[in-house]
């Protein structure tokens, strides 16, 4: 799996813990950014992580700010991207069976740096379900033409 990660200077360093676990897993991963803590602009290293989900450069992505709200704002703007914050277990475990989820979005001010790659672990492990769920997603591109 190739996975595209980035990250505002919030985020910086648990992307950086991230980026480490998805190695150490083999994982392909492409990291665009940012690569310090100096102060930048989220939106611009969401977008460039939802376009690389959106294009199919990549099958998934992760996004990490303070918050990871606006993360998750910027990623679900990329059609094709099915961005979700989490802040649990049980959130990431339905992110995927639930949503298929495609871009998960993390709050580094939120989480603690255990909990955060447990979460990562749950949503790279988590298949989705299908099923009545996809009736949904179907619904979500239908209503946004
Ligand atoms: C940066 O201070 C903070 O606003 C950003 O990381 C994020 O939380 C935005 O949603």
């Amino acid at each position: 799996m190739k996975i595209a990660i980035g990250s505002d200077h919030a985020g910086f360093p648990l992307k950086e813990k991230i980026k480490d676990l998805l190695t150490q897993k083999g994982l392909e991963v492409i990291d665009k950014g940012c690569y310090n803590t100096d102060s930048v602009h989220y939106p611009e290293f969401g977008a460039a992580v939802a376009k690389a989900v959106a294009d199919c450069q990549v099958s998934r992505g992760i996004l990490v700010c303070g918050t990871g709200i606006g993360m998750s704002i910027v990623a679900n703007r990329f059609h094709g991207v099915r961005a979700t914050l989490c802040h649990n277990e049980f959130t990431a475990t339905a992110a995927r069976e639930h949503n298929d989820s495609n871009l998960l979005c993390l709050g580094a001010r939120v989480l603690d740096e255990a909990l955060a790659l447990k979460l990562v672990e749950i949503w790279l492990a988590t298949e989705y379900a299908g099923g009545r769920h996809q009736t949904r997603l179907d619904l979500i591109e239908e209503l946004s033409k």
